[in-house]
């Protein structure tokens, strides 16, 4: 079935422009040909209508409050399934059966190990360093170790990669942690599953035995589940700008850890938690809710709004659920900051500021209190982040790589600077 072109009129000039469309949510008016066509380009700071790339693994729909990894809801996949059967739905487009999935989850623990030289590496930086910059730096110095997977051209290399990253990440996370609070760091046990590894990586000590406590343990990768991928996010769109290069996997990743680490983004879930602990009590809540509605003011309700759900986020639901659960696991009757998130998210939903604005709370509103409650300190909560979201970015960096019609991205600019001038030498410059 043919779809409807668009015409522009350019400088009294009709430009036919072909619509392409999805399996479900808007289509696109290509403008590939546009400059070529009218000499024009078209301009869209923060890409809040342009469409990067076609995919087929997460489908957001924001009025509604819609998250779908390749068709299945989030709150199925965080209901039934881990996240390294999440991990293998992102990665290869379907749900696996059981033989695929223990096989999967045997080849991603028999790489969680990182090599030997990687100690002496995080040995340069400060204990006081901030976990996402030891993050970024190691995440990108993996590609001095894996020569054998850096050719992107080689579909092998690429899913060996894609595994390695998957099932190192934990482990660069935990040493990050561990070399912050001067502990040693705690090989992964290749008989725990995924997110038991982690916790017991963060928090074990040669001294005693550790066992993670299951309940955290199925939360946590709950919580991962909900951060695996989230369509064409900021860090996201830089990974696939990075691989369209021609970069290698883990420098890629990397420039997304780098991306990811901005208060807009991956680290509002630290900035939210820093801004509940600001408010400190339900009592002065109000406050600030007036000060995020002051345009003279830049401060922002951290963990509120989001570019594209205009509606409840639904990882925030679950969020919000999983907080309880690891709540009342702890015997944490009443948490300050958790009565504080609750009365700032009642009165905003509330307010006609926030209503007309279509702010609502986002994952990172509530995740900072469950990591909180876990253990972990502030500076590691887009850490964790980062680490779930790594398969996101892998699937979509592969997707981008096998794609035919893919090129290296170069955005054009409108450019508003000093038309062309001639030198003026130093004696001419008075
Ligand atoms: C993540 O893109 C993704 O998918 C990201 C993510 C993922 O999984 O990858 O979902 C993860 O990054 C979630 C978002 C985390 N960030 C925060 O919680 C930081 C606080 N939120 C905002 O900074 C903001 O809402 C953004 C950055 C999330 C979205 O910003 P937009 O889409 O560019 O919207 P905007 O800045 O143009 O705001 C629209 C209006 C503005 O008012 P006006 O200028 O129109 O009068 O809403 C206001 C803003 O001032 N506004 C807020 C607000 N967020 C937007 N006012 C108060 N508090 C806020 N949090």
């Amino acid at each position: 079935m043919s779809l409807p072109t668009s015409t522009l009129t350019v400088n009294g000039r009709a430009v036919e422009m072909p619509t392409k469309a999805g399996t479900i949510g808007p289509s696109v008016i290509d403008i590939s040909k546009l400059y070529a066509q009218t000499g024009q380009f078209t301009y869209d700071p923060g890409f809040t209508s342009t469409a990067s790339c076609e995919s087929k693994i997460t489908y957001i729909d924001g009025d509604e409050g819609v998250l779908l990894y390749r068709g299945y809801p989030i709150e199925q996949l965080a209901e039934h399934g881990d996240f390294l059967e999440t991990c293998y739905l992102l990665l290869y487009g379907e749900l696996p059966t059981a033989a695929q999935k223990a096989d999967f989850d045997y080849r991603v623990t028999r790489h969680t190990m990182v090599h030997d030289q990687m100690n002496r590496f995080f040995q340069g930086f400060r204990r006081d360093a901030h976990p996402m910059a030891v993050m970024v730096a190691s995440v990108g110095a993996l590609s001095a170790f894996y020569h054998d997977s850096t050719d992107i051209t080689d579909e092998k290399q690429r899913m060996i990669a894609s595994m390695r990253m998957i099932a190192k990440m934990p482990t660069l996370a935990a040493m990050a942690y561990k070399y912050t609070i001067g502990q040693p760091f705690i090989y992964p046990k290749n008989d725990l599953d995924y997110t038991s590894n982690f916790l017991r990586m963060c928090f074990a000590v040669p001294c005693e035995e550790y066992q993670a406590n299951p309940v955290l343990s199925r939360a946590l990768d709950r919580i991962f589940i909900l951060h695996a991928d989230h369509e064409q996010n900021a860090s996201t769109s830089t990974v696939r700008l990075a691989g369209s290069s021609g970069a290698n996997p883990f420098a890629c990743i990397a420039a997304g850890i780098a991306c990811l680490w901005g208060p807009a983004h991956g680290g509002a879930n630290e900035a939210a938690l820093k801004m509940l602990a600001e408010i400190g009590t339900p009592e002065r809540v109000s406050e600030y809710v007036a000060k995020a509605k002051d345009k003279n003011d830049p401060f922002r309700l951290m963990g509120f709004g989001h570019r594209v759900y205009k509606n409840y986020d639904p990882r925030a639901r679950i969020m919000q659920k999983t907080t309880h659960e690891v709540l009342s696991e702890l015997g944490i009757k009443d948490d300050p900051l958790l009565d504080v998130a609750m009365e700032l998210e009642q009165i905003a939903l509330k307010d006609e500021y926030f209503i007309e604005k279509k702010l609502y709370p986002n994952i990172d509103f509530y995740s900072g209190i469950t990591l909180k409650a876990m253990g972990f300190p502030t500076s590691m909560f887009t850490v964790l982040f980062a680490l779930a979201r790594t398969v996101g970015w892998i699937s979509q960096w592969a997707e981008m790589i096998e794609d035919p019609s893919q090129k290296i991205g170069r955005p054009r600019q409108l450019y508003t600077g000093a038309p062309k001038r001639d030198y003026v030498t130093m004696a001419q410059r008075g």
